[in-house]
């Protein structure tokens, strides 16, 4: 992989870099400290045993499952049970082996034992890669709170191997491509004519993969660099995600975070354009490169007053009134107040009525 798609992030923490490798067991061998911890996602310990085999003889690890369950918070003392039990000083690194969970725990965990100790990241799922390794957000749950409580803490070195990719299932992958699909249409048209132009080649070539995840990741490094603590710019990367969580609940997860985006990006559009945001021509423009993403997800099962209940219970949402990002344009996102009256109740019946026909 090369090299040169490496950058360094500008954090008010410290900054941090993130670097490109073939091997990230070779990169981790050459970064590590004694007394640096790992903790690796237990499904990835089985999947690349050979490779991770001398690091784990060499340094104290825990295997973790990849779960919400075990991103709770009441779940964190034992792990940090076990640091402590096993020595754990603060001039010693955690280091994160995994996806957003493992990043999550090993973050938050970071930022509060001994009042803060440094963590390098090995992010191994594409969402991870190409999306959460930046950013210094750590989220854990509370009871079935998801992502109630956290810190923002980066860590001071991520390595992005892509050949970790290849295990990945094809929801996975999808799931990634749909949340960096989201930074390209927030970053402009020349970002989505180039996903729109690169989709297919990312599927089955990992030097294009490779750098659609570095283009996906210098957008958000600019945001970030800007609004490291999400005061108000960042928020616009939320961008297809009110009604995506809203969707990734109704279906109980069965819909992928980033496959749940896509339908929220395009609700958007859709409403974007009922108020007369953006033309309708737009939407049909975006829509063929968010559906192609979806692939055989469908929307159907979910009624409109659902989604309306469920958008009601987002925690920033007031009474009948929602807080959306919606769009002026490809890169012109912006965050208002949508006011769920008849008119809008309309347009989302409408909405399911057109995905229905669609077959989705
Ligand atoms: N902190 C942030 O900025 C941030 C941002 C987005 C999401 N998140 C959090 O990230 C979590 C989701 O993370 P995710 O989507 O990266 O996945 P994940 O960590 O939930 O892992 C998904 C599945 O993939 C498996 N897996 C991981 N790497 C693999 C590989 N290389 N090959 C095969 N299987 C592999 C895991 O074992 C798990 O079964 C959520 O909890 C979400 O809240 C955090
Ligand atoms: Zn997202």
């Amino acid at each position: 992989m090369s090299e040169q798609l490496g950058f360094s992030v500008k954090s008010l923490r410290r900054d941090y870099s993130v670097t490109f490798v073939d091997d990230f067991a070779a990169a981790l061998a050459a970064a590590l400290r004694p007394g640096d911890t790992l903790l690796v996602d237990r499904r990835l310990a089985e999947l690349y045993a050979g490779r991770l085999e001398p690091l784990l003889a060499q340094s104290p690890h825990l295997l973790l499952k990849a779960s919400e369950g075990q991103k709770e918070f009441s779940r964190l003392s034992e792990i940090i049970t076990f640091l402590v039990e096993k020595g754990f000083r603060k001039n010693h690194r955690l280091v994160a082996i995994g996806g957003g969970v493992v990043q999550d725990i090993t973050g938050f965990i970071a930022s509060i034992l001994f009042r803060g100790v440094g963590w390098l990241f090995v992010p191994t799922t594409l969402l991870a890669q190409a999306d959460s390794c930046i950013g210094s957000k750590t989220s854990i749950n509370f009871g079935p709170y998801k992502n109630q409580l956290g810190t923002f803490y980066p860590p001071s070195a991520i390595f992005v191997d892509t050949s970790l990719l290849d295990t990945l299932s094809e929801l996975e992958i999808r799931s990634g491509l749909g949340e960096m699909i989201h930074y390209f249409l927030v970053n402009g048209r020349a970002e989505f004519e180039f996903i729109r132009d690169s989709y297919d080649a990312c599927l089955r070539d990992k030097v294009v993969l490779g750098e659609a995840i570095a283009r996906s990741l210098a957008i958000k490094r600019a945001m970030i660099e800007r609004d490291e603590f999400d005061q108000g710019p960042r928020q616009v990367f939320n961008y297809g995600h009110s009604f995506g969580h809203a969707i990734e609940t109704l279906t109980d997860y069965a819909t992928p975070h980033g496959v749940a985006v896509c339908f929220g990006m395009d609700l958007a559009n859709f409403l974007s354009a009922r108020l007369g945001y953006i033309a309708e021509d737009l939407r049909q423009e975006l829509r063929p490169l968010l559906a192609k993403n979806w692939g055989q997800a469908r929307l159907s099962q979910i009624e409109p007053g659902q989604l309306i209940a469920a958008l009601g219970k987002d925690k920033k949402n007031v009474g009948r009134q929602i807080k959306v990002i919606l769009t002026r344009g490809l890169g012109d996102m912006f965050k208002t107040t949508l006011e769920v009256d008849e008119r809008c109740r309309g347009w989302l019946q409408e909405y399911f009525r057109q995905a229905a026909r669609e077959g989705n």
